[in-house]
């Protein structure tokens, strides 16, 4: 498990985090304690003040500019409202606190509920309060027992010392790439397969059983818990005017340092792949995981990492996670095995992924090959991308082409290297690829 930097002493922010709102802490590896937890940031009801109405709240969130942590960045205060409006007709809305994390580079999520479960807990208090809900889950990643054991330790001590609490029921999240995904995360809450749903009704208007509900990343919800209790300036102090606040990102891959990274929103790449212990000899970073963008290393260090920064690069920051490439490895060969990974890893229910993202795969483990690359197969990459992009329910087949794309414009010298009868390859990057979850149901 991946975990926050600490400095040589093993105390106080490294130079590239000098800004830890959510990950300030112990730094000991364990869970920050109730009492802790109050110390450092007061209790939270004084600070929401009792009688902190729903719609101060959502102005309140709406002028922090909080956007969400979970991959789209989508604004908070939206979601907050559409839900709250919906309840006042439906009532009984649900909060779920999205921790599913399903992405298997990222390590953030789960790096946060073991480190704050009471700054994530927090959130959910604040986020009911907002859309006036007396019911929420709180999903944890598949696979991370450390983050449920934090969770539940930390609602005991809540039962003990403050009583009368909102109580969310922790549930294990699915271990499918798409389980995530907020429609199939519903499903799974509700007990059945983790399949996408295609809205509308969207889940703000009829979500877990049919009732208004609020699906929020973990990390969203944990600025919020500070956004209640130091205002809309506090947050805005931090990161950039479009995007406020700071971030977590994994870094993972040939760093010497790989783990969870907090940053102010608009640093620089570079202060992060130097603090991370990146090695100039790595060619290319994917970013935003394994639905992202494969960048040329230099490239990216221009770069600033928000979602405008690193738009220049043709790539979204996604929910915070950069992956280097090893000196020696073959980025055709590493894409192959991600692309045959995820075309696996759909749900079977539309065209694009059942029929297209298998072909689009096949083709890139052709070019992944040395000796056997037929003439035009990108050109015919290419259109196969065109054709799928935008017409899956979710939005697995666009990572998939974003990332199928970047790596037929990135690793091109490596391609005309292939058409040659070569391949500089010599290592394998060993990303991650866990068993696929039907054969773990
Ligand atoms: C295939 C797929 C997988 C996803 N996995 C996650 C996930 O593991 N965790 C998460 O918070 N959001 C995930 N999302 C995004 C959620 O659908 C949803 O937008 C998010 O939880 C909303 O929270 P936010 O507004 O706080 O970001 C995924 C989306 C897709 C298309
Ligand atoms: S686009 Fe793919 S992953 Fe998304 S719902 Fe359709 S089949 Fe499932």
């Amino acid at each position: 498990v991946a975990t926050w930097p600490v400095s040589e002493d093993g105390d106080g922010p490294t130079p590239a985090a000098p800004h830890y709102r959510l990950l300030a802490g112990p730094r000991d590896g364990r869970a920050e304690t109730l009492a802790a937890h109050r110390e450092r940031l007061g209790p939270l009801l004084e600070a929401l003040g009792r009688r902190q109405s729903s719609a101060r709240i959502i102005d309140l969130v709406r002028r922090s500019g909080l956007q969400g942590r979970g991959g789209a960045g989508f604004p908070t205060a939206v979601k907050l409202d559409a839900v709250s409006k919906n309840a006042g007709l439906a009532r009984n809305p649900v909060v779920v606190a999205n921790g599913s994390e399903t992405e298997p580079i990222s390590r953030k999520d789960r790096v946060l509920l073991t480190l704050r479960p009471h700054l994530v807990l927090d959130g959910i208090e604040v986020a009911a309060r907002a859309v006036g809900a007396q019911r929420a889950f709180l999903v944890t990643p598949w696979g991370a027992p450390e983050a449920a054991a934090a969770v539940r330790v930390a609602l005991k001590e809540r039962a003990a010392h403050l009583p009368g609490g909102l109580v969310p029921e922790v549930v294990t999240g699915s271990p499918a790439f798409v389980g995530g995904e907020e429609t199939a995360l519903l499903r799974w809450l509700e007990g059945t397969p983790p399949l996408p749903r295609f809205g509308p009704p969207r889940p703000f208007q009829r979500g877990w059983r049919g009732l208004p509900t609020l699906v929020q990343n973990v990390e969203t919800l944990a600025n919020l818990a500070l956004i209640s209790r130091f205002g809309a300036d506090w947050f805005r102090s931090d990161g950039t005017d479009d995007e406020p606040g700071t971030t977590l990102v994994t870094v993972a891959g040939s760093a010497t340092r790989p783990g969870v990274y907090e940053l102010s929103i608009g640093t620089p790449l570079r202060r992060l792949l130097e603090t991370a212990g990146w090695s100039p000899t790595s060619s290319a970073l994917l970013l935003g995981g394994y639905f992202g963008t494969w960048v040329e290393s230099q490239a990216a260090l221009g770069a600033l990492l928000s979602r405008a920064g690193v738009r220049v690069l043709g790539a979204s920051s996604g929910a915070g996670i950069v992956q280097l490439l090893p000196e020696g490895a073959c980025g055709l060969k590493e894409t192959a095995r991600l692309a045959t990974w995820l075309a696996l890893e759909t749900s079977g229910q539309c065209g694009p992924c059942v029929r297209g993202l298998p072909a689009v795969a096949g083709a890139v483990s052709q070019l992944a090959q040395a000796h056997s690359v037929p003439q035009g197969l990108e050109a015919r990459i290419g259109q196969w991308c065109d054709d799928i992009e935008g017409r899956g329910g979710c939005h697995h087949p666009n990572g998939f082409v974003n990332l199928v794309r970047s790596s037929v414009a990135v690793f091109a010298p490596e391609l005309e290297l292939h058409r040659r009868g070569r391949c500089s390859g010599t290592v394998t990057a060993g990303f991650p690829l866990p068993a696929h979850h039907r054969e773990r149901r």
